[in-house]
């Protein structure tokens, strides 16, 4: 595995991380089961990748707790990235909420759950739009001067709230949706982001599957995957995007990748981004994923890239 210094932050985070969307079940539907959610966490670890992206949020609490439980007696080698600000009820609803003492008590939970006296990155998971966003910074920052944060970031933040954020303290990463498929950060956010040196975690580097090269003409997501609301799958573009994930399988082929690792290996050329987040099923996807580290692209190759994409 490759590794990579966070730029303003000093941690050394592997060029290839793991998601924990799936571990602990993130979603109602379309979930691994618990075991499987930790055989694969453990097969990142004996492969060298020390970084773990997680959320309160992820099965309410539970991706934290089988996270702590697979680096019990490991902690030491794993860069832990974990988000604060979804509050849930007991009847599952969720609400954004940046207030400061909540986002305290909830990385205190989280500290619990993980089994772990500090985290290593700690965001703001969304936006309240009620709560300043300099109250909200301010109380992580304190979180780091308390030793139980190391590096801040901020994730789903427009420009606007990423520059209030900035004004506000040390942000040192955003967390945002990126990939070959969905460039929208390109316009203004990742501009900012390189000119501040903030390292953007690219969130659904895979476009939620449809880059992992498996999904033919004929593919339909069940109606209850949570998939159906992300405008990638929307029918008017599902099938463009398809035509695009073929010619890059092609791609691969040619070069004798797998389309995942294209896919990673894209965002890992891009300024601003330092590693990738991929999200994983099964122990056999997180093995693949981890190849993208030493998976190099010519200029060529990238404009041939961007000719596919368009
Ligand atoms: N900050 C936020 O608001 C936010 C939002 C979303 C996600 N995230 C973070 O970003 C991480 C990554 O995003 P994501 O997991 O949602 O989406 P993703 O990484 O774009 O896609 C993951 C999916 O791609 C497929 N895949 C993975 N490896 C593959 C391989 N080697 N070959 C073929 N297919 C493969 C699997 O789906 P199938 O097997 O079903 O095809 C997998 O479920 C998350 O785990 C989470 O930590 C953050």
């Amino acid at each position: 595995m490759r590794f990579v210094e966070l730029k303003k932050a000093g941690i050394d985070i592997s060029v290839v991380g793991l998601g924990t969307n799936f571990v602990g079940g993130h979603n109602l539907y379309n979930n691994v089961s618990e075991d499987a959610g930790i055989r694969l966490t453990k097969t990142a670890l004996e492969l060298g990748i020390n970084y773990f992206d997680t959320a309160d949020a992820y099965g309410l609490g539970r991706s934290e707790e089988l996270l702590g439980q697979v680096l019990k007696g490991r902690r030491s080698e794993a860069v832990v990235a974990t988000k604060g600000g979804i509050q849930w009820f007991e009847d599952g609803s969720t609400r954004m909420n940046n207030r400061p003492a909540y986002l305290r008590q909830a990385l205190e939970d989280s500290l619990r759950r993980l089994m772990t006296d500090h985290v290593d990155i700690y965001y703001i998971h969304w936006p309240d739009n009620e709560t300043p966003v300099a109250e909200a910074v301010g109380e992580v920052m304190r979180l780091k001067e308390e030793g139980k944060v190391r590096a801040i970031g901020v994730s789903n933040f427009s420009l606007e709230q990423l520059k209030e954020a900035v004004g506000a303290g040390d942000i040192d990463l955003t967390q945002l949706p990126y990939s070959m498929l969905d460039r929208a950060i390109e316009k203004d956010l990742l501009p900012f982001c390189v000119e501040q040196g903030i390292s953007v975690a690219p969130y659904g580097p895979l476009a939620y599957g449809i880059l992992g090269g498996r999904y033919g003409k004929d593919f339909k997501l069940d109606p209850k995957d949570w998939r159906n609301g992300i405008p990638l799958f929307k029918p008017e573009n599902f099938q463009e995007n398809l035509r695009k994930a073929d010619a890059l399988k092609e791609m691969a082929r040619t070069k004798g990748t797998i389309p995942p690792n294209l896919a990673l290996a894209w965002l890992l050329h891009q300024e601003g981004i330092d590693a990738v987040i991929p999200g994983a099923k099964t122990p056999e996807q997180v093995i693949e994923n981890a190849k993208a580290a030493d998976v190099l692209l010519s200029g060529a190759e990238l404009d041939a890239i961007g000719g596919i994409l368009g």
